[in-house]
């Protein structure tokens, strides 16, 4: 056999394996995306039920999503996202997740849940850059801080007592981190103000489409 057909064979070979690798990723890949989509939906489904705490609702929360891109009147100048809650074909909440920019070390990622009548359904903090020990209690997993906001509304307290005490508010504060804190609040005070405002176009709106 020449150099040039053992080269020639070589090549060939090559060829053939690198086929039935990319066939066989290909497949694997088919069918697991489905199980993999399934599962980061059930993830999903899972990391928002803290902030629907007593709210009855069935099907699928994140299927309902809404995505808006700044400018859209909600705290924070990324993108908000809205989950709507029903139960059969009933409203009974949405889930916000959006950004209080004026963290002590940076943006705050806030997920809000409100019922229909705009009473809060619970509250967690999805990601923050605050001080360890100092800002960093408003994690659920730190303290109990973020529960003091579940069952409360613009009409308790009023909009005006949406701080923190030391600011003539009604909420508690955190031992010498009072910026985080306020920020948080004024997020939240101001998502509220935003679901009394567009209640009724936040129900119509049809949900987002996944990104391709
Ligand atoms: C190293 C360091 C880290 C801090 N981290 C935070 C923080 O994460 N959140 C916060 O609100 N204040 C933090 N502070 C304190 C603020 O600078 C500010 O003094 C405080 O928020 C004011 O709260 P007070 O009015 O209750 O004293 C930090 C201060 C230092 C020196």
């Amino acid at each position: 056999m020449s150099n040039k057909t053992a080269i020639l064979r070589s090549g060939a070979t090559l060829a053939v394996i690198a086929g039935v690798c990319t066939a066989l990723v290909a497949t694997t890949w088919h069918l697991t995306a489905d199980r993999i989509a399934a599962n980061d939906k059930a993830l999903l489904e899972q990391s928002l039920q803290p902030a629907l705490a007593n709210t009855f609702y069935d099907g699928s929360v994140s299927e309902s999503r809404l995505v808006l891109e700044p400018p859209h009147g909600l705290p924070g100048s990324d993108a908000a996202i809205i989950y709507r809650v029903y139960s059969g074909e009933q409203p009974v909440a949405a889930l916000f997740v959006v950004t209080a920019r004026d963290g002590f070390a940076g943006p705050i990622r806030i997920l809000l849940g409100v019922d229909i009548d705009g009473v809060v359904t619970g509250v967690r903090i999805l990601q923050h850059r605050e001080t360890p020990g100092f800002g960093d209690k408003i994690d659920a997993r730190k303290s109990n801080w973020v529960e003091q906001f579940a069952s409360r509304s613009l009409q308790d307290p009023p909009v005006a007592r949406w701080k923190i005490h030391g600011d003539g508010g009604e909420f508690d504060q955190l031992t010498g981190a009072s910026v985080t804190p306020r920020a948080v609040i004024k997020a939240i005070r101001d998502t509220l103000v935003y679901f009394e405002a567009h209640r009724e176009d936040i129900f119509a709106a049809p949900a987002s489409k996944d990104e391709p």
